[in-house]
């Protein structure tokens, strides 16, 4: 699923354009935002040449049988296609124009897998990447459902984690062991917002022949192109920024030459597909991926700006102000800033903390973030590794594309309540 089409021949908008496209070299040097709306649209999957003409979407391939011309069409397929039909379960043009698509954001990528969830994709590597014996350095800030995988099936299978301090730097070194295969990074920590020092982490690990691999999801390549930063595997919950929309779930893995092959051989074996239909969706929130981010972060850093003044609040957790511990780090690496951040509530409980929520109306309250509509949930950190001392409650806020003011209005109401 998904390999970088080294052997694309141009991309003509049309089949029936008979002009010289641009390298593959051409196409690596285009800029974000260009890569986000040309991306994954292969002639071949946008077109048919006895139609004589072109969509601009590839459309929804649903298949489960791939049917085959005669028996030597289908001995010709062989298992070790991809980019070509063989099973439904191995992806159809929808599901390699999102997945090449993703692989074009990430300069210095060979490939992107796509799974039904971000869990999923987490899960996939780990299992693709370590073996009984094997040490994990898991960050201590990782999503919880990360942390459940390493303590639960991974622990059965004999992977040992030692969660380690987001903010070790280069300590990391001393904390790997001859049985270390991999370190997890996830920046910011989605729920309490320490920037890693990836690059460092990353040097140190490739000087001790250990693999990294980061959960990119609140800022995407767009923001942080992560195997330029020295990571091996990058993972993203497309279900967040990249759907866009809060209606499909998906998880990406994107990954070096050196690791891709692991990887493709793992989810094969492990049999995750992913819905044509919710690839589609997914291509659909890729496209305006851009201009949707500009405003969750700039909508985001407002907010956040305006809840550092309320005397209600005690702190604001967003690597984008300059008062935040990782924001020299997150000014460094970082090319902007996403929409998701937190903030404690000073002195409050957690039933003061409820009424707050509680008395917000454009805030949604739920799980998961990134859409275009505003959402609230409480945070409560679960740390082994280092410790969260902090006394006051923890809101986390997800940043839509409202008009700001609005929101602070609700805010406003919130705290009244509070
Ligand atoms: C940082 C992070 N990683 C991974 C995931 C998992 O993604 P999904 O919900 O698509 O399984 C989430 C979901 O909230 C997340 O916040």
């Amino acid at each position: 699923m998904g390999r970088r089409p080294r052997d694309a021949q141009g991309d003509r908008r049309g089949l029936t354009r008979q002009v010289a496209g641009p390298t593959d070299k051409d196409k690596d040097e285009r800029r974000p935002a260009t890569k986000l709306v040309q991306g994954g649209r292969r002639p071949e999957w946008t077109g048919d040449p006895r139609l004589g003409g072109s969509v601009v979407n590839p459309p929804v391939w649903r298949a489960s049988t791939i049917l085959y011309d005669n028996m030597a069409d289908l001995a010709a397929r062989g298992h070790a296609t991809h980019d070509k039909l063989y099973y439904g379960r191995r992806g159809t043009p929808t599901v390699w124009a999102l997945a090449d698509a993703l692989t074009d954001m990430e300069p210095g990528a060979e490939g992107t897998l796509l799974y039904p969830s971000g869990v999923a994709a987490n899960s996939a590597a780990l299992l693709a990447l370590l073996a009984p014996g094997d040490h994990l350095l898991m960050v201590d800030s990782a999503y919880e459902p990360t942390r459940a995988f390493c303590d639960g099936l991974l622990a059965r299978y004999g992977v040992t984690t030692t969660y380690y301090d987001p903010l070790v730097g280069a300590g990391i070194a001393e904390l790997i062991t001859p049985q270390t295969r991999l370190i997890f990074l996830e920046s910011p920590g989605s729920l309490t917002f320490e920037v890693q020092d990836v690059p460092t982490i990353t040097r140190v690990a490739r000087e001790r022949g250990v693999l990294t691999m980061l959960d990119n999801t609140w800022a995407t390549p767009l923001l942080f192109p992560a195997l330029a930063h020295g990571v091996d595997v990058t993972m993203m919950s497309l279900t967040k920024y990249v759907g866009g929309h809060s209606d499909a779930m998906m998880g990406s893995l994107t990954a070096t030459k050196a690791v891709w092959p692991r990887l493709r051989s793992a989810a094969y074996q492990l049999g995750q597909a992913v819905s044509p239909d919710d690839c589609a969706l997914m291509l659909r929130g890729l496209r305006t991926l851009d201009v949707r981010m500009q405003r969750h972060g700039k909508n985001g850093l407002v907010v956040a700006d305006w809840l550092a003044a309320r005397p209600e609040v005690a702190r604001v957790l967003h690597p984008g102000r300059e008062d935040d511990p990782g924001h020299q780090i997150w000014s460094r690496d970082f090319g902007g800033t996403s929409g998701l951040f937190g903030f404690t509530l000073k002195g409050a409980d957690d039933a003061g903390r409820a009424r707050f929520i509680d008395a917000l109306s454009l805030f949604g309250i739920g799980f998961s973030w990134g859409g275009y509509e505003s959402l609230v949930v409480p945070g409560n950190p679960i740390r082994t590794a280092t410790a969260w001392n902090d006394p006051d409650p923890l809101v986390r806020l997800s940043i839509g594309l409202e008009d700001p003011a609005d929101l602070i209005a609700d805010l406003e109401r919130g705290f009244a309540a509070l």
